[in-house]
């Protein structure tokens, strides 16, 4: 069975209470309910962490080859700003998935720049919960059956 690991950065525990205008009521455990949900039903594993620790983030993806075939991320505002994280990405050359609750575009401009996209398959940014659900559709049609 495929094994996706799930990251999401600093901050993303506090969904749900967390400047709910821009990114809703949802909280982590809602998101990580239906990541599992769609998991299952596409026969696919998934661990998920989060963390609010750069270091911690980059051994988690250090550690990664070998035993996840797809790396699904929020990095949340390391996405602006962490190169040790765009350096592990790049490391384990494990395919990844980029994903944001709002849309990076659409805010504060220090939020358009993603260090993260250029070592990404790909990125989804702006819809909310479904930002991680299709990013995981993507992450499992990378790695295919
Ligand atoms: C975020 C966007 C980032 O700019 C911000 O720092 C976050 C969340 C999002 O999911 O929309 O913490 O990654």
């Amino acid at each position: 069975m495929r094994k996706i690991l799930v990251i999401h950065g600093p901050n993303l525990n506090l969904l749900g209470t967390r400047e709910v205008d821009v990114y809703g009521s949802v909280t982590i455990d809602g998101i990580n309910k239906d990541l599992e949900r769609c998991a299952k039903a596409k026969k696919v594993s998934l661990e998920i962490v989060q963390s609010n620790h750069e270091g911690d983030i980059v051994e988690k993806i250090g550690s990664a080859k070998g035993k996840f075939d797809a790396i699904l991320i929020n990095p949340a505002a390391y996405t602006h700003t962490s190169v040790a994280i765009r350096d592990a990405i790049s490391a384990v050359s494990i395919p990844t998935v980029e994903v944001h609750l709002s849309n990076i575009y659409s805010r504060e401009e220090f939020r358009h720049t993603s260090l993260i996209a250029p070592v990404a398959k790909g990125q989804v940014s702006g819809f909310g919960k479904m930002s991680y659900l299709l990013g995981l559709e993507a992450a499992i049609s990378l790695v295919g059956k």
